[in-house]
């Protein structure tokens, strides 16, 4: 039984609404063709890492579809591939729609995947029934999404948007030293040319990415469409906590300086989830996700122990104050235990908030196609936060089952639900595509708010 599906209402609205026709077997058909590209042996669920030769050949997946569809296919000095229909009016600016092809370990079928195939779906669809749009339409799959293997998320969006540049790529590096340049090197993509990637604003009229919620808000109202008003941003630390590795038998409890349990890191975590959850940081989150012991021996105290924090919240001030009341915390843990404590930060996106008329454009379609929606905020980083720095945003999430899991081999959205915001998607995109004028600039309404 699935929750917040499209219900039976729902089903008969969207039969009499102007449909583009999305099909739930074509929907099925790839999310099980890019669920098969993941590592062999590597357990549950899809590791696709970025910058690998799987991730490459989601990419090519990606292009071949489009090629065979008659699209104008590259692939950027980022890794992202870029597939584009003319439109029927020269120099508009595009319109483009995508996200990623990448997922962390043992990561679902669906994380970015269905805003891959929902664009893949879109130009079948609008290529097959030969359905004009002024603008040029530009279908997008991202490199580099997750920040899994390098710590910073949305590197490939990042190059695009000018936010991640050639010396960051020597900088992030993976948990076996591999740069992100040396990644993009081994497959391919020359890190030299990164900055040939970057998008000019001029060329682009707005962005629309389709996402699973990765949470169980539509689910739990059996709400089919979430429109995104804010995204998250996120701050990732790494504290390394120095004790003394000594001899577990012979060292007395008092003249330890034990960097994990019964010490330091123990208590950072849980100074961490204290801070996340009281009064002044509700709606903050603090994940401690990775804790690496050192030596590591049963028999020999931790004599140092790494922590990576990922701070995420939609208020920007709030996530760097958060940032720094926890290392300040870490400090005094770690001097009240006799463990030294160096703070690295890893990564820093600020929270993004995307165009109100754009969000408009999404809610317009939702009602005229008779579908309930909930206006609500990203707990997830996503290629969009990125692009809002090049041009108008929004943003389509579509209902997660299994009460949300994401970034987990469970996760999973029914083709129905899919098959509903594509519909959402390609009616928004055909909205911007008729709206847009930039000659006069965006038809607006009175009282619209701008942001
Ligand atoms: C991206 O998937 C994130 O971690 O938010
Ligand atoms: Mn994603
Ligand atoms: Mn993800």
């Amino acid at each position: 039984m699935t929750r917040g599906s499209v219900s039976q209402n729902d089903c008969r609205q969207l039969e009499r609404s102007p449909l583009i026709g999305a099909g739930t077997a074509s929907i099925e058909d790839l999310i099980a063709q890019f669920g098969h590209l993941s590592e062999p042996d590597s357990g549950p669920g899809v590791t696709r890492l970025a910058h690998t030769p799987l991730e490459r050949r989601a990419h090519e997946l990606f292009a071949d579809r489009m090629r065979a569809l008659g699209l104008t296919v590259w692939a950027d000095a980022a890794g992202n591939t870029i597939a584009e229909v003319a439109g029927t009016e020269l120099g508009l600016p595009a319109i483009g729609t995508g996200s990623h092809l990448d997922s962390v370990p043992h990561g679902g079928r669906y994380d970015g995947i269905a805003g891959v195939v929902a664009a893949m779906e879109i130009a079948r669809l609008k290529t097959e029934k030969k359905i004009e749009h002024r603008h040029p339409l530009r279908f997008i799959a991202f490199a580099n999404e997750e920040g899994a293997r390098f710590g910073q998320a949305c590197i490939g969006s990042r190059i695009v948007a000018g936010l991640t540049t050639r010396t960051d790529l020597d900088r992030l590096t993976d948990a076996n030293g591999v740069t992100v340049a040396e990644a993009m090197s081994t497959v391919g993509i020359h890190p030299a040319l990164v900055s040939e990637a970057q998008w000019v604003p001029d060329h682009w009229a707005g962005f629309l990415e389709l996402h699973i919620e990765q949470g169980s808000v539509l689910t739990s109202l059996d709400i089919p469409i979430g429109v995104v008003d804010l995204i998250s941003g996120s701050t990732r630390l790494q504290l390394t906590l120095h004790g003394r590795a000594a001899h577990t038998g012979g060292t007395p409890m008092h003249l330890r300086a034990d960097a994990l349990a019964a010490a330091a890191a123990a208590e950072i975590v849980l100074q961490a989830e204290a801070l996340a959850t009281d009064t002044r940081h509700r709606g903050t989150r603090i994940t401690v996700g990775k804790l690496d012991v050192e030596p590591g021996s049963i028999t020999t105290i931790p004599g140092k122990c790494t922590l990576a924090v990922d701070i995420r919240d939609v208020d920007s001030d709030r996530q760097r104050e958060s940032a720094a009341e926890l290392i300040a915390a870490a400090q005094a843990i770690g001097s009240d235990r006799g463990v030294t404590v160096d703070v690295e930060l890893l990564a820093d996106a600020s929270p993004a908030i995307l165009s109100a008329w754009v969000r408009d454009e999404i809610i317009g379609a939702a009602s005229g196609l008779g579908l309930s929606y909930r206006v609500m905020p990203s707990g997830a980083s996503h290629d969009s936060q990125m692009i809002s720095h090049i041009c108008p945003v929004g943003m389509v999430f579509v209902p997660s089952q299994n009460y949300g899991v994401s970034h987990a081999p469970d996760e999973y959205t029914t083709a129905p639900d899919l098959a509903a915001g594509i519909e959402v998607l390609a009616s928004a995109l055909r909205a911007l595509d008729q709206t847009l004028n930039p000659s006069n600039g965006p038809k607006r309404v009175e009282g619209d708010n701008d942001d």
